[in-house]
């Protein structure tokens, strides 16, 4: 039997009995200057940023994609970029009215905004709380300042304090992006930062490794970053660091205060929908008999364009059964404590029986362990995560 076709009993096509929660996505793709290491879908803003007609771009996009999850409440929304904290408080008030008008947002919703600490000030702080935004994602990235610099940050490590001092004095949940492995930096240099960014006390800290990625000016002109030898032990450092100051790891990049967990990104890694609109987004809806996967244009002026009408949605694509087990391990995978089989079920509408074999494989070469109700990735699983995933990949 291929592996194609053990993948696909005892079911050819995914069913549902319940449809998975639902997030939503919103993309902002401006920013003050480009970051010499980002491949986000994010542009330089030059003049005044086009935000009513953004805003009103937004809004027809999800009036358009409304019927396809009519009725389902949206637990969580996040506003990433890009830079989304360059709007001003009237557009994200407006955006998010009109998000609330339009789909049945949760009373509990958690609602994130991506922040730039170049871009903050008290007053827009409490203006974005006031029009509902309840979760701030700070990208502080280092507190010090050559490194900084070597990132082409367009703040200092001064400004990332205040802004994260201001961030916490206003949101009650706040997290804080720092990179490590960075440009000429030492091991000790690395610890340090973890240890000052720890010591500003928000309650969920997401912490990556630089990658050198294609299509980026890094990547056209590679700077010196540290062997893998150092690299290993920064992230080594990094995780005690953040352990021994009560952070759960509950993700490959992310670490949380008990009940901190971001609830957005938690409904990525289980696999759950997700509506996507602005420039570039991804979405991911479930029906009760397939699964969709969309991404809007990615240039701001082409969406500008087009939001509103089926030409906006780029590209739309039914994901097929056998694809389905490698799309829900590269998500659940990354989580420490795994998934609950059942949830395997729930999420790809897949009966258990079609994934047994690649569980035993990945059990019998130490990447994975499990009983009848769980499968988590051990902690070599973890370190090779693409070799365990590929085991399920079709
Ligand atoms: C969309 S950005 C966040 C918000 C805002 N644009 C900023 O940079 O302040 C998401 C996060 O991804 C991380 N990131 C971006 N590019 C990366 C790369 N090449 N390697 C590792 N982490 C990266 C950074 O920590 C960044 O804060
Ligand atoms: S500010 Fe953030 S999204 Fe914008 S270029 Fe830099 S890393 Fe990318």
């Amino acid at each position: 039997m291929s592996s194609r076709s053990s993948l696909l009993t005892p079911h050819s096509s995914p069913q549902f009995a319940v449809l998975p929660p639902l997030s939503i996505y919103i993309h902002v793709p401006w920013c003050v200057r480009k970051c010499p290491y980002c491949d986000f879908n994010s542009h330089e803003a030059r003049g005044t940023l086009p935000e009513d007609e953004y805003v009103a771009a937004l809004l027809a996009d999800l009036e358009f994609a409304l019927p396809q999850v009519w009725g389902r409440p949206v637990l969580t929304v996040f506003i990433g970029g890009g830079t989304p904290s360059l709007l001003s408080v009237a557009a994200l008030d407006a955006l998010l009215s009109g998000v609330r008008a339009r789909l049945p947002l949760a009373a509990d919703a958690e609602i994130t905004l991506e922040a730039n600490p170049g871009t903050v000030e008290a007053e827009k702080f409490r203006g974005f709380r006031a029009a509902g935004v309840n979760r701030l994602s700070l990208g502080i990235q280092s507190l010090n300042d050559r490194h900084l610099q070597a990132l082409g940050r367009i703040h200092d490590a001064g400004e990332a304090r205040r802004a994260a001092e201001l961030a916490l004095a206003t949101f009650d949940n706040v997290n804080l992006d720092l990179m490590y492995g960075l440009p000429g930096q030492a091991p000790a240099e690395a610890e340090a930062d973890i240890a000052a960014l720890i010591a500003l006390g928000a309650p969920h800290v997401s912490a990556y490794h630089l990658t050198i990625e294609p299509n980026t000016y890094f990547h056209r002109y590679p700077p010196a970053v540290p062997d893998d030898d150092d690299a290993a032990a920064m992230q080594s450092a990094v995780e005690a660091r953040l352990a021994d100051a009560g952070y759960g790891h509950y993700e490959t990049s992310a670490f949380a205060r008990p009940g901190r967990q971001c609830r957005h990104n938690l409904n990525y890694w289980t696999f759950g929908d997700y509506l996507g609109i602005g420039a570039g987004a991804h979405a991911k809806i479930s029906f009760k008999n397939n699964i969709l996967r969309q991404s809007r244009l990615r240039q701001p002026k082409a969406y500008l364009a087009q939001a509103g009408t089926a030409e906006a949605i780029g590209e739309q694509r039914e994901v097929v059964a056998a694809e389905l087990p490698g799309e829900f391990m590269m998500n659940a995978l990354r989580l420490n404590a795994g998934f609950g089989l059942e949830l395997f079920q729930a999420r790809t509408g897949l009966g258990i029986a079609g994934i047994l074999p690649q569980l035993e494989a990945a059990e019998a070469r130490g990447l994975l362990t499990r009983d009848h109700r769980r499968a988590a990735p051990t902690a070599l699983g973890r370190r090779f995560l693409n070799d365990l995933i590929g085991l399920f990949l079709d």
